[in-house]
This record gives structure tokens, sequence and C-alpha cells, in this order.
């Protein structure tokens, strides 16, 4: 049995890889809509249908269940999805608003997460589901998104980006941090240096392997199959910082609605 990830570029791949620390034997198919990044700067619609289209395409090959591992889709299209298909569709939002509640002791929880997911205000509506009176407060972190998919993370530059960041973050008093884009979990050590001890990180990552486990998918052989709209080369480099040692092979693939990046955005 598989299952199927879907992101917009290489985010994604630290959901496949907490995923595989609890479920080893689960095979999975990974989709990164590469050619469409980044999803952050597009309109909502737009994102669902690129998500509807990534999931299409799992569907064909035969996943029996799917994650949407990213954050910006998941606030644009998990409805949309569950609806769609028969197999269960697991989304990274509540998995990162859920433990959020857990650890704050003062409410007061900030979300660091693309432009288009702080604007869907899909976070603040997850957060407060558990807790009515929680502060959130967001930044959008879409700039070094850009930079992770590019996989240009020089220390010095993404630590300077990292902090500046968190600054109004820390200054507003906030004890929990949500790394709210897959792309931002991938430097979450960076981010956890930078907070200290006061402030808890939450990687919506963790949670959500833990909800795949439990649909029982992990009796196959540990296969990873990775497949790419856009450069794979570009791809395999990127994935480096996430995947110890080399990923595996990467295909490219072209989806019906055009692997070109759309023309229409809002930043
Ligand atoms: N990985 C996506 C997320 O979690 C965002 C990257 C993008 O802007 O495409 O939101």
């Amino acid at each position: 049995m598989a299952i199927g990830l879907v992101d917009s570029g290489v985010g994604g791949l630290t959901v496949l890889r907490e995923i595989r620390r609890l479920c080893p034997t689960a095979d999975i198919s990974y989709l990164g809509d590469s050619a469409r990044f980044p999803y952050g700067t597009k309109t909502m619609e737009q994102v669902e249908s690129f998500l509807l289209e990534g999931l299409d395409f799992l569907a064909e090959i035969g996943v029996e269940a799917a994650v949407v591992a990213c954050n910006t889709a998941s606030a644009a299209g998990l409805e949309a999805a569950r609806r769609r298909y028969s197999f269960p569709i697991l989304g990274v939002i509540e998995a990162g608003a859920k433990p959020a509640v857990e650890a704050t002791r003062c409410g007061r929880i900030g979300v660091v997460a693309t432009t288009a997911t702080v604007r869907s205000g899909a976070y603040t509506k997850a957060i407060r589901g558990h807790l009515e009176s929680a502060v959130i407060l967001h930044r959008s972190g879409q700039e070094l998104v850009g930079e992770v998919e590019a996989g240009r993370m020089e220390p010095s530059r993404t630590g300077k980006m990292v902090l500046n960041l968190l600054s109004p973050l820390v200054a507003a008093g906030v004890d929990v941090l949500v790394l709210g884009s897959t792309h931002l979990a991938v430097v979450r050590d960076v981010f956890r240096r930078f907070v200290g001890t006061e402030i808890t990180v939450i990687d919506p990552a963790k949670e959500t392997a833990t909800e795949v486990a439990a649909l029982g998918l992990g009796n196959g052989s540990g296969k990873v199959a990775i497949f790419v709209t856009g450069d794979p080369d570009a791809f395999r480099r990127a994935a480096g910082a996430v995947y110890c040692g080399e990923p595996p092979d990467v295909k490219k693939i072209f989806l019906p609605g055009g692997s070109g990046p759309a023309e229409e955005n809002y930043t």
C-alpha cells in the first residue's frame, strides 16, 4: 500500500523524512510541483487547482492515502481534495496547530509561513479551534522559502534571514513558534538555535507522521519514488539538505494543467 505526498518543491521532504522514521516499510510516492513553485505567491484558487492536479496524478499511480505536505496547499485545497477522493487525505496545518496549543503557556503563538498561508488565516482558525483566546502573530518567510527551494543555504545568510523573521515575534513575547511552511522546516535547526530555550519550535511534520502511522500503511518494502514537474537535477541538489545521503531517482512528469509558472500572482 503506497502513500502519496505532494508539495510545491523540496519542502515536503521534511514530512517524508518523518514518515520514513516512523513507518520505514511504507512505500511512498512524492510529487514536487517544482515547475509552478512558489505556491505561496499565488491565489488560493490557483493553488487549489494545482493541488488537485497533483493528487489526480498520485491517485492515477495508485496511492491509497495522501498527505498534502505543504501548508499553502493545505490551506487552499484540503477540503476540496477530501471531497474529490475516497482515500484518506491528511494536511499539515491541523498537525501544526494542535501541538502548538499544547505547548503554549502564555497563549501567544508565532507562525512563520508563506505569504498565501499568512493571508489565508488558516493557522489562526486552526489554533483558535483549540484555544479561542490564543493570540497568533504571523510572519511571511516567502523569501527564505525561495532560498531553500534554490538550495541556497549559506549559514550566515540563512541565519540573518531567520533572525529577521524571528525578532518581532520574540519581541512580542510568543512562547511557541510554528514552522508553517514545510520549506522553512528544512532549516528548523537554524530556527531552534536562534529562539533559545524559552520558545518551543513546532514542526508539523512530526505530528503528521504520527497520523500517517495510525493509517497502518507501513506494510510495503520502504520504496520511495520521487516525481517533479520542474528540473530534476535542481530538485536533487536542493533535496540534499533534507535527505541524508543520496536521494532516490527523480523523474520528471507533466501535469495536464501545464507545468509553466502561472502568470497571475499577487506579490
Ligand atoms: N512548502 C510550501 C508550504 O508548506 C510552500 C512553498 C511555496 O511557496 O511554494 O507552504
